[in-house]
C-alpha cells in the first residue's frame, strides 16, 4: 500500500474511530403491544422484526415488547407521541380514545358478517380514510392486522342472550363494547387485558369476551367454566407509528420497512383464523371451559338482542358511515 494512502486510512481511523466512514447509527424501533407473543398480533410483530432486520441488513433493530411489558393500553399512545416507542398495534375500538369515534364501527355487534366484508371496508375508502385521520395526532396508521370474531365466556352456562343478564364482565376500553354489554343486561368493567385473569379468578368479575386466541393465551379459559361461540363482534388492530419518526427515516430504510410491514400484514392475516381455531380446540380439549356452539336460530337471537346497539351507534359514529358500511356488506351478499 503506497505511504500517502496509508496516511489517509490512519487519519480516517483517528477521525471516525473506524477504518472506514463512520458506521451508520443503528436505528432502534420499539414495538409495544398488549397480547402475548403467541397470538396473531404477537407472531406478526415478531415476523415484522425478522423481516425488517433482514431487509435492512441490521441497519434497523426491532425490539418487540409483548403483553404490556413496556406500556399498557392506557399509556401506549402517549408513549408513541413522546417517541418512547415507535410502533403499536392497538385494537381498533381503542383508537377511539384518541378522539376518532369512527374506529368504533369495528366493535358494533354483527355489523360485519364475514371477514371478507370487513377487509373490503378496511381496504376501501372508509378504512383508508380512518387511518389517514391519525395524522392529525402525529401518528401514521400503516396497516390493519386481523385477529378474529369474539366469543362470550362466564362462570355460568351461556346459550341465550338473557344468560348474560346481571353478569359483571371485563371489557376492553371501548364505548361500543360497553353499550353492547349493557344491551344484554350485563355490567361492563374496563380492565387491562393482562389483569382479566386475576379478576375472573378472584370472582371480582364473572365473565368476559375476546377471540379464542386471547382467551387461551391469557389463560382466561382456566377460570371460565362456560363459553359460547356468539362471534358477536370483531377484534382487529391498527398498526400505528410516530409520523415524525417514520418521515425522518432514510428513504431507503423507510422503503424496506414498508416492505417488511406488507409482508407482516400478509402473514398476520394468513395465520389469524387458524390461530383462533386452534385456540378454541385446545380450550375445549382442556375440559376447563364448556363451549356451546350456537345453531343459526340460536345465533339469530343474539343478533336480535344486539340489534339496538347498531342504532345507538349512529349517535357515536354517524348514520351515514353505518349506512355506507351496510352497503359494502350487501355487495358481498353478507349479513
Ligand atoms: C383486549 O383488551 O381484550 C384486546 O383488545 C387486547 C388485544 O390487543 O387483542
Amino acid at each position: 500500500m503506497r505511504k500517502p494512502l496509508l496516511g489517509l486510512v490512519v487519519f480516517s481511523f483517528l477521525l471516525t474511530g473506524t477504518p472506514s466512514a463512520r458506521a451508520e447509527q443503528q436505528i432502534v424501533l420499539k414495538f409495544s403491544h398488549v397480547t402475548t407473543a403467541d397470538t396473531p398480533k404477537g407472531r406478526a410483530a415478531e415476523f415484522f422484526k425478522m423481516r425488517a432486520e433482514g431487509l435492512t441488513k441490521g441497519r434497523v433493530k426491532v425490539e418487540v415488547y409483548p403483553n404490556s411489558q413496556l406500556f399498557k393500553d392506557a399509556e401506549e399512545f402517549d408513549a408513541l407521541a413522546k417517541g418512547q416507542v415507535q410502533m403499536l398495534a392497538p385494537t381498533l375500538g381503542k383508537v377511539s380514545s384518541l378522539g376518532f369515534r369512527e374506529f368504533e364501527i369495528f366493535d358494533i355487534p354483527y355489523l360485519f358478517p364475514t371477514k371478507a366484508s370487513l377487509q373490503r371496508v378496511q381496504d376501501g375508502p372508509i378504512g383508508k380514510g380512518l387511518l389517514k385521520r391519525l395524522e392529525s395526532k402525529g401518528f401514521l396508521g400503516i396497516a390493519y392486522w386481523d385477529n378474529g370474531f369474539k366469543i362470550m365466556s362466564a362462570n355460568r352456562p351461556l346459550l341465550a342472550p338473557a344468560d348474560m343478564r346481571g353478569l359483571k364482565v371485563r371489557i376492553q376500553n371501548s364505548k361500543m363494547v360497553e353499550m353492547q354489554m349493557r344491551a344484554l343486561g350485563a355490567v361492563p368493567q374496563v380492565l387491562a387485558l393482562n389483569e382479566a385473569f386475576q379478576a375472573l379468578q378472584s370472582g371480582t368479575l364473572d365473565g368476559t369476551e375476546n377471540p379464542p386466541s386471547n382467551m387461551y393465551t391469557q389463560k382466561m379459559y382456566e377460570v371460565q367454566k362456560y363459553a359460547v361461540d356468539t362471534n358477536h363482534g370483531y377484534l382487529g388492530y391498527a398498526v400505528v407509528t410516530n409520523k415524525k419518526f417514520w418521515d425522518e427515516l432514510p428513504a431507503d430504510v423507510r422503503t424496506l420497512l414498508e416492505q417488511a410491514l406488507r409482508d407482516a400484514t400478509r402473514y398476520a392475516n394468513a395465520i389469524s383464523q387458524q390461530d383462533n381455531d386452534d385456540a378454541l380446540a385446545v380450550i375445549e380439549r382442556s375440559g376447563k371451559t364448556r363451549v356451546a356452539h350456537l345453531s343459526d336460530t340460536q345465533r339469530k337471537a343474539w343478533r336480535q338482542a344486539l340489534a339496538p346497539v347498531q342504532k345507538e351507534a349512529e349517535a357515536r359514529v354517524g348514520p351515514d358511515l353505518i349506512k355506507a358500511i351496510n352497503k359494502e356488506v350487501a355487495i358481498l351478499g353478507g349479513g
